[in-house]
């Protein structure tokens, strides 16, 4: 069963379970037949539903092929270091006369980021993560590593980034990480950063908006705005302006920029119904910590809206995603009475690699990869009651 399960085949609820004693295999060029260990026999159709499958694609990435001493073909994971003689390709077979496809589940509220992107090869793809040193951040760009991608992480801080690179590596020896400065808090920097990408010379084509800070006391940055706005929205902002046309040539691309629920519980409007600018970049008199969190969450659905709007005709998509309630990464650290609550509701809510969670509405969504990877008229939840 745990062999099963390794190699993803143990959601075996389906009419395609096998009776006990059978066992499903495939051959060299990828045709499932089935052994029944009682009986010493085999055949290319299925025991119970009569139908013959092939396996459709190639081996996972990070997967190899080789023989043993006895002739027997067997599988390695690089990655995690296991050994299993089941082809892991058995998790994606399709009829051989394929007939109308069913809906089927196949994540849960415990799905992990790893396992949404199993059996994806994202090598050639360029993958960008702001703020991936830590907390969601990381667990993103560590799973599009480990699945292909050429991951840049876009840091403040180069120790703790090439730290997190090295973990990374640690896991995936051939993985494509690498970082690069990325301060939000500095236009200068994210200037710097743009340019350096596009020295680079090469695509874009995932960009997640993922730093943010929360909690802060009122400080302004260097460009004379309100830290928490400038590092959670504007920064993003800016970046994506610089990176627009690179992302536009890299099309199919996606931008996702990682908001919150609680963007609900403000306004940026006035009285009237403007769009009240000193709300955005309060002074110290009018600043409230998770007031100015909230607002720039909310300033990240808006971009994200207008800029899905103004550039997914050219082939580039933009989604806001919530990620889940007080996961417990390093974004309470602004205050120790965030720390604690926190803490308190830790017990209670996903830990950093969970991608998955349920909604209100019982409907399941596995946001930054999900908006990442799905076809480009993917629509995000947020869009659903922010007809903007
Ligand atoms: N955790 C939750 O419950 C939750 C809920 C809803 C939404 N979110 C959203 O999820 C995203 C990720 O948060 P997280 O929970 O993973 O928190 P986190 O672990 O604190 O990650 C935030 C990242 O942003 C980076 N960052 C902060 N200031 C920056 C700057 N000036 N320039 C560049 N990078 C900067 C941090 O770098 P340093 O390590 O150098 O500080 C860190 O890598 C955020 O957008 C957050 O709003 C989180």
């Amino acid at each position: 069963m745990a062999a099963l399960r390794y190699a993803g085949l143990d959601d075996t609820d389906s009419e395609d379970e096998l009776p006990p004693g059978w066992e499903q295999r495939t051959t060299k060029d990828g045709w499932v037949y089935y052994a029944n260990h009682t009986e010493e026999k085999t055949q290319w159709e299925h025991p119970k539903t009569g139908k013959r499958k092939r396996i459709a694609g190639d081996l996972p990435y990070g997967w190899e092929q080789e023989t043993d001493e006895n002739g027997q073909v067997f599988f390695v994971d690089h990655i995690n270091k296991r050994t299993t003689y089941l082809d892991p390709r058995l998790a994606f077979t399709v009829d051989d006369n394929p007939t109308k496809p069913t809906t089927r589940q196949r994540y849960d509220g415990s799905t992990t980021a790893m396992e949404i992107l199993q059996g994806r090869d994202l090598s050639g793809k360029v993958v960008v993560v702001t703020g991936a040193n830590s907390g969601i951040g990381f667990e993103t760009a560590k799973s599009f590593a480990l699945h292909g991608a050429h991951v840049i992480l876009a840091c403040r801080n180069m120790a703790r980034a090439s730290e997190a690179v090295s973990r990374i590596l640690g896991e995936w020896h051939k993985a494509k990480v690498e970082a690069m400065t990325l301060d939000l808090a500095l236009l200068r920097s994210v200037q710097h950063f743009a340019q350096a990408f596009k020295a680079k010379n090469v695509s874009l084509h995932v960009l997640v908006c993922n730093a943010a800070v929360f909690g802060l006391p009122w400080t302004l940055t260097k460009d004379g705005l309100e830290t928490t706005f400038q590092v959670n929205h504007l920064g993003h902002f800016y970046l994506v302006q610089l990176l627009q046309d690179v992302l536009c040539r890299s099309a199919p691309a996606r931008v996702v920029v990682v908001s919150s629920e609680s963007h609900r519980f403000t306004d940026i409007n006035d009285s009237s119904g403007k769009l009240d600018f000193s709300r955005l970049s309060p002074s110290k008199s009018d600043y409230w910590a998770m007031l100015a969190y909230n607002r720039s969450k909310l300033c990240n659905i808006l971009f994200s809206n207008e800029l899905h709007r103004r550039l997914s005709p050219r082939g580039v998509t933009s989604n806001a995603v919530h990620p889940g309630n007080m996961m417990y990464s390093a974004l309470h650290r602004g205050w120790w009475v965030y720390t604690l609550l926190f803490t308190l509701a830790r017990p209670f809510t996903k830990s950093m690699d969970l991608e998955c969670r349920f909604d209100a509405y019982g409907d399941l969504h596995c946001p930054v990869l999900e908006a990442a990877l799905f076809p480009k008229d993917f629509t995000c939840q947020f869009r659903q009651f922010l007809s903007l």
